[in-house]
């Protein structure tokens, strides 16, 4: 038995907020010691909702910096973009055929894109999840970790793996893809908006004030910081339900100070919000300024960046070929 394989991605719209860092990629680097790591930048997932495509490349090169600025290293982790692997379309059209098309009318997600986009949705925001299935389904990956808001995506990937490959096209004794975990943190999976403690963190939320990305400067996650909605009550804690915003912001000093829940909780138990905001945002600065000096390096060095994508496709090809190769003889496709 191999290591356990790990697969997962973030999306490149826009610079990555705490949300996508403290629920998903912090995890990441933790991984790669004890398994056989994968993670690629979502582009296709990106051209889901309208898209810039003067940004798209750009973009996706960025957030492949930020991947690594975070902590992977492509010694450890296959790291790529994933339109750069052809088999992520190819496996995702073989699983579009044998989804059912109210499988994805369910979808959460979904349903919340959908109203965004009035009128302009795409037949591919309803697709997104069997394109994200194959992603992970071609890696033969056992884990995915990811935020709170991916659980009922893993699920229908697990489905999809399970009731329409593995039952229909695979044998008992030899399935022909491993039905994949959800792997979700205890702590930082869901990180809530600075403008509405009931609503996640999110890139597509038009308001910059409700998000940090992991690129603000100082000053920028100072201010942002100082605006965060409050209430009008003295004191810190956790899991009052009248009080979402008190509970994320505490949530993220906890996390971002290291000094975890416990601490966090009794040091700021009694504290008035003029205190706490900027103890706060000291946090987050220091938390980040390792990682924005780190990917200003790597940002400067296109060619090696370029090169270590170049790497981790060449290693993901190898294996999402085989994969793919193996669905479509099990489907019956004439070998080419
Ligand atoms: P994306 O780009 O929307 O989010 C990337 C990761 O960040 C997590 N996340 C959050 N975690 C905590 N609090 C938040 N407010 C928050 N917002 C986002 C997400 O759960 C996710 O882990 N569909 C995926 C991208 C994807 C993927 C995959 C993931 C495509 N293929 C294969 C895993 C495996 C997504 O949500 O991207």
């Amino acid at each position: 038995m191999g290591r356990p394989r790990v697969l997962s991605g973030v999306q490149p719209t826009g610079a990555l907020h705490l949300g996508n860092w403290l629920g998903a990629i912090r995890n990441w680097v933790d991984l790669q010691h004890d398994n056989d790591t994968f993670f690629c930048v979502v582009d296709l997932h990106a051209v889901t909702v309208p898209h810039q495509p003067d940004r798209l490349a750009e973009d996706t090169l960025s957030t492949a910096a930020l991947y690594l600025a975070c902590g992977l290293d492509p010694a450890q982790s296959t790291v790529f973009v994933q339109s750069h692997v052809k088999a992520h379309s190819e496996l995702c059209w073989l699983l579009n055929c044998v989804t059912p098309l109210n499988w994805l009318e369910r979808m959460i997600q979904f349903k919340e894109k959908a109203v965004k986009q009035g009128d302009n949705v795409s037949v591919g925001l309803l697709d997104y999840p069997v394109l994200m299935a194959a992603d992970i389904l071609l890696y033969d990956a056992d884990l995915v970790p990811v935020g709170e808001d991916q659980k009922q995506h893993l699920e229908l990937a697990r489905d999809i793996a399970q009731q329409r490959i593995n039952a229909r096209f695979g044998s008992e004794d030899q399935p022909l893809l491993q039905v994949p975990k959800p792997l979700i943190m205890r702590e930082g999976a869901r990180v809530m908006s600075l403008t509405d403690g009931r609503n996640k963190m999110s890139k597509s939320d038009p308001n910059d004030n409700s998000r940090i990305t992991l690129l603000d400067p100082p000053a920028l996650i100072t201010k942002k910081i100082k605006r965060a909605k409050t209430d009008p009550q003295m004191g810190l804690e956790f899991s009052n339900p009248d009080r979402p915003e008190t509970d994320n912001l505490l949530g993220l000093y906890a996390l971002l100070s290291g000094k975890g829940r416990t601490a966090a909780a009794a040091e700021c138990a009694e504290m008035g919000w003029g205190t706490f905001k900027p103890l706060l945002a000291e946090a987050a600065v220091s938390a980040l300024e390792p990682i924005q000096s780190r990917y200003n390096e790597l940002m400067e060095d296109r060619a090696e960046l370029e090169n270590v994508l170049k790497q981790g496709r060449d290693r993901a090809e190898g294996v999402a070929t085989a994969t793919v190769d193996r669905v479509r003889k099990a489907m019956g496709f004439l070998a080419t």
